[in-house]
């Protein structure tokens, strides 16, 4: 998979080069580029943004060097094209699987008040948001969505069946999990965990799934 990031601040994005990220990279699965729009605007001072025409606060980003980033970055218009914005779809664990079967995607980050509608519309822009609150940017935004989708991606985890067992994937919260010691500070691990007996096991990692998605998450109960 390919994955372009057009925004103004490229050094925003050095976090998700890191971990399993940063692993799948160099085994080749998926190869991050991030352009920085600011190398593609005409103006002689390197202006990307103007106020908006209107009036109201804040500055717009311009349409040209956004335009041309998309055009030097994805010529051929192969790349399904994503605009991080607290006006689109929400992001949900369905949207981020269907995300991870493309070949090719090209996420932009605006800034300021906003991004000139035009160049979204000439470029065929959807939008895409990870929550209903603002950012001061789309960055962090777009760095969600990726990390996110991309653990739907073959071999980006390590192991295979790690998205299948947590939170989410069959409309549950994740089951508490424990590691060695068997006791830690006085408090013991749950004695069926130790039981081996996997039928039990399983039975007790629903309940207890089913109980805290009650408890906390009763909205998530379909
Ligand atoms: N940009 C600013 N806020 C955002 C949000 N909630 N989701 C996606 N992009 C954003």
């Amino acid at each position: 998979m390919r994955i372009d990031i057009l925004t103004l601040f490229p050094d925003m994005f050095a976090p998700l080069h890191q971990s399993m990220i940063g692993r799948a990279e160099k085994s080749g699965i998926v190869n991050i580029h991030e352009e920085d729009i600011r190398l593609h605007t005409k103006d002689k001072h390197f202006k990307c943004d103007d106020v908006p025409y209107g009036g109201g606060a804040g500055m717009v980003m311009l349409p040209q060097p956004i335009v041309d980033c998309v055009r030097s970055v994805d010529p051929e218009g192969k790349a399904r094209r994503i605009f991080m914005s607290p006006r689109g779809r929400t992001l949900d664990p369905y949207i981020a699987k269907e995300l991870a079967q493309e070949e090719r995607l090209l996420f932009l980050c605006g800034h300021y008040e906003g991004v000139d509608q035009r160049a979204l519309d000439i470029c065929g822009f959807e939008e895409l948001s990870i929550g209903d609150y603002v950012l001061t940017g789309g960055e962090l935004a777009a760095m969600v969505a990726i990390d996110v989708l991309l653990r739907f991606v073959p071999g980006v985890l390590g192991c295979a069946g790690s998205t299948e067992e947590e939170s989410f994937s069959h409309g549950l919260l994740e089951y508490p999990q424990y590691t060695r010691p068997a006791v830690f500070e006085g408090r013991e691990v749950p004695e069926v965990l130790l039981s081996g007996h996997h039928a039990n096991i399983a039975r007790w990692r629903r309940e207890q799934s089913e109980m805290l998605t009650a408890a906390r998450r009763p909205d998530l109960k379909k």
